[in-house]
């Protein structure tokens, strides 16, 4: 049995966890720096690599301490290296080597879309294969088919922003704060997803990759015609932005499971799963669940605490390189573009 420490801080969060044989998560620590961005409407990458240098060693102790162990009883160090912001990237992997050499520990070197893929796996460890995931997050939104363990095929991807982008700037557009993706699910409870006509986020190719920028611009015509801009700034969000949200959240996750499940009963896959940050919205996870149901799938969407950024997910994807014997060498360096 091994235990690894993982490292995460490829964007706003500084996060450190210990996982045991696997999937057992002793501790997960989460530093986030939402407030900190709050002002700027996004993540500043220059702000958020210092912030990650004062957060990094104090989250490191907290999460041995909450999982009640010492750096003697780890066995090696998982850290993201790409794809992230690359002053971020570079805190995390420069604390990660400093253990691992003064602890003469393995260094693995993680790409976070596969943390995020795994991270499914830490709930349910069982996960049938051939396996389709979906990986949704403010930086990504793309398709792997899993043969099987390890194993990456890129099947779809989007051609701009990605779909939690997407609800970042539509909420920005609303004055509604960032990130968007929560308080745009917020107030599109109880509204109405059918008052606005909305063009499908997808390729006019017929290719499968995603493209939101059609949907997103839809958007800001309708916000700027409706004379909603900045409607929400002051608390009250008027109830024609509440549903324009709304439209927009529908539109969003109507393609994303249309999407997702043409191409597993075109792969025959036995597994999907969903991840990434907006794998959290209520309504993106009902939506998955009721398509499912008349398939002959499982459906794995892992708990909010593992959507977002997060360390677990990086220590269980490090347990994939230690079986390998996959080690990183002490010139490990951070990839802002790597691909999975
Ligand atoms: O995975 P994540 O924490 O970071 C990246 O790797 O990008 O994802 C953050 C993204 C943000 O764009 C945020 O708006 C979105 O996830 N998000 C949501 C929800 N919670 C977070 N999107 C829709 N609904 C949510 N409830
Ligand atoms: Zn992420």
């Amino acid at each position: 049995m091994a235990r690894i420490l993982g490292i995460e801080t490829s964007c706003d969060e500084t996060a450190a966890a210990i996982v045991d044989d696997r999937t057992e998560v002793l501790s997960s620590v989460i530093a986030s720096q939402i407030e900190v961005h709050r002002a700027y409407g996004g993540v500043v990458p220059e702000i958020a690599a210092r912030h990650h240098v004062e957060a990094i060693s104090p989250v490191v102790r907290r999460a041995l301490d909450d999982a009640g162990c010492t750096f003697d009883s780890i066995d090696a160090v998982a850290v993201t290296s790409g794809p992230g912001l690359i002053g971020c990237l570079l805190v995390g992997i420069s604390a990660a080597k400093a253990i691992a050499w003064s602890r003469r520990l393995p260094l693995l070197a993680v790409n976070h879309l596969e943390g995020h893929v795994r991270s499914a796996f830490i709930e349910q460890p069982q996960i049938e294969y051939p396996a389709l995931a979906l990986v949704v997050s403010g930086g990504h939104t793309a398709l792997y088919l899993c043969p099987e363990e390890g194993v990456y095929r890129t099947l779809a991807k989007t051609r701009d922003d990605a779909a939690g982008e997407a609800f970042d700037k539509v909420a920005k557009l609303l004055g509604l704060g960032y990130p968007g993706g929560p308080v745009i699910e917020r107030i599109s409870r109880g509204a109405d997803a059918n008052a606005f006509e909305l063009p499908q986020a997808q390729m006019k190719d017929g290719s499968l990759d995603f493209s939101f920028s059609g949907l997103k611009s839809a958007v800001r015509r309708l916000v700027q015609d409706e004379g909603l801009v900045d409607a929400g700034a002051d608390g009250e969000v008027p109830q024609r932005a509440r549903d324009l949200a709304a439209s927009f959240q529908k539109s969003v996750i109507r393609v994303l499971v249309k999407r997702t499940l043409r191409i597993s009963r075109r792969e025959s896959v036995r597994s999907v799963l969903v991840t990434g940050g907006v794998a959290c919205n209520g309504a993106l996870r009902a939506a998955f669940e009721e398509a499912v149901s008349r398939e002959d799938l499982s459906l794995y969407i892992p708990a909010p605490r593992y959507t977002t950024d997060n360390a677990a997910m990086i220590a269980a994807a490090g347990f994939l390189h230690l079986d390998r014997g996959a080690h990183a060498g002490l010139d490990l360096n951070a990839d802002a573009a790597m691909k999975l």
